[in-house]
């Protein structure tokens, strides 16, 4: 969660409203590269939900999150940090 840290996948820090594969030294996959996303609240449930699904071909090794609730407290999480 920390600004500039990547680590298995790109630093989560601002990621509620930032574009989609914006860190310049993170190599995202071309399948993310190019599904030219921004990540809303709704994108990143949807996101988080089923990875593949809506990035098929991301390099992301997350299998998905099913419960609703727990994506819901996730994503106001990750909007708290900025
Ligand atoms: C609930 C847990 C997780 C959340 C909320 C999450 C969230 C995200 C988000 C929002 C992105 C896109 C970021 C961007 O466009 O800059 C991303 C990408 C990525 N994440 Fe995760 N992630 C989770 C779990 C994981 C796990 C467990 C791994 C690997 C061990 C992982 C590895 C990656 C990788 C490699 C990418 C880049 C995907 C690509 O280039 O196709 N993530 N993650």
């Amino acid at each position: 969660m920390k600004a500039g840290k990547n680590k298995k996948g790109p630093s989560l820090f601002g990621v509620v409203g930032r574009q989609g594969a914006s860190i310049a030294d993170f190599s995202y996959s071309d399948a993310l590269k190019q599904a030219g996303l921004s990540w809303t609240p709704e994108q990143l449930d949807a996101y988080i939900a089923h990875p593949k699904k809506v990035v098929a071909g991301g390099k992301m090794k997350y299998d998905g999150l099913d419960d609703a609730a727990a994506r819901a407290d996730l994503i106001a999480y990750l909007a708290s940090i900025h």
